[in-house]
């Protein structure tokens, strides 16, 4: 790390005071998640947190492309990558035929894994697409406020599915020589809410919430709907960032080539995606990313009293609230 200013020094001082005082779980590779104001983070997710709170400068045209893992992060920063680049690039020689989106798109609160400051992300030009795993309730008044125009477009996924893709993505990532995590361990901690940016149903609400409450500010997805209806989906998108296509861009039919481009087929079968590059620096490689794709392949993995259970909690946690994942 450089050397820091007073003011990063004061927001790591604060973060070295705070994580020995929070509650802590086992986690779901090595790690542990530490409660952060009611959810689940790693110190990383944390220490990113607090210095987005303290030293981050949002701007009006900034673009947040939020998830929970294993929701559709892979995807959606795909597909808003090439819809606010699609005249910068020829489909046939895409910057994601050669990359992975973790590649294009900045991970906000990543930023501090360079020097440890905004400093990388404070140089980019505008517009800036930014990708985060933190809840909405998080983020600093300055980005929530209605009055700003800092967009978040957001994706969620049914819980089982999301569940199913975690456990697998959990024993990639888990060092030879550890036993793998059992399905039911996975399962018990998922219920308790103990996932990443978990519990998963209060991510999903506060952002549902917000896209209610500033329609214009947040853009909520389900994976479902976007597997469905692609097409109409990436058209919303694109009208959401004030960016609509137009009739010349219909007629040339740039939709289905960006639908075509971020498929599940054609992205898994890049060559930047295929190879397993995973090693002790770099535990995770691009080719994690890409699984099976579907919709509901759950029932593969869940025992029906899994399922059963999920849908009880689901049901409690989301009563009232006019959010269903069907
Ligand atoms: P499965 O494990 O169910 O296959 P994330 O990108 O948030 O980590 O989510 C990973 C999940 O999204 C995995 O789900 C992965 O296969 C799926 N995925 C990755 N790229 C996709 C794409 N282009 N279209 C649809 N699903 C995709």
């Amino acid at each position: 790390r450089i050397k820091l200013d007073e003011g990063y020094q004061k927001t790591y001082k604060n973060v070295d005071e705070l994580l020995p005082t929070l509650p802590r779980s086992k986690g779901w590779w090595l790690d542990q998640l530490l409660q952060y104001q009611g959810f689940w983070l790693s110190t990383y997710g944390i220490r990113g947190s607090m210095l987005i709170d303290d030293h981050f400068n949002p701007r009006p045209t900034d673009i947040i492309i939020a998830t929970s893992p294993k929701c559709g992060t892979t995807w959606l920063r795909a597909l808003v990558f090439s819809i606010i680049n699609r005249n910068s690039f020829d489909f046939s020689d895409h910057p994601l035929r050669k990359a992975n989106p973790r590649d294009l798109v900045h991970f906000l609160e990543a930023h501090i894994r360079g020097d440890g400051s905004t400093a990388s992300i404070d140089g980019l030009p505008s517009p800036r697409l930014l990708s985060t795993h933190l809840p909405y309730a998080l983020f600093p008044e300055c980005m929530t406020d209605d009055t700003l125009a800092c967009r978040f477009v957001y994706i969620c996924r049914d819980l089982k599915d999301v569940l199913a893709s975690k456990w697998h993505f959990a024993n990639k990532l888990r060092p030879k020589g550890v036993p793998p995590l059992s399905l039911e361990e996975a399962f018990d901690l998922f219920c308790k809410g103990v996932s990443h940016y978990g519990p998963f149903w209060d991510h999903v609400l506060g952002y549902w919430k917000a896209s209610l409450e500033s329609p214009k500010k947040v853009l909520c997805l389900k994976y479902e709907d976007v597997k469905k209806e692609p097409l109409g989906c990436v058209r919303k998108v694109a009208n959401f960032l004030g960016v609509p296509f137009t009739p010349e861009e219909e007629n040339k039919e740039i939709v289905e080539e960006i639908v075509k481009l971020c498929s599940f087929e054609n992205m898994s079968n890049q060559d930047v995606n295929k190879s397993d590059t995973r090693s002790q620096e770099k535990p995770i490689s691009n080719s994690d990313f890409f699984r099976k794709g579907e919709v509901g392949d759950w029932v593969n993995h869940l025992s029906p009293q899994m399922s059963e259970i999920l849908d009880q909690i689901t049901e409690q946690k989301f009563q009232g609230t006019g959010f269903s994942f069907h």
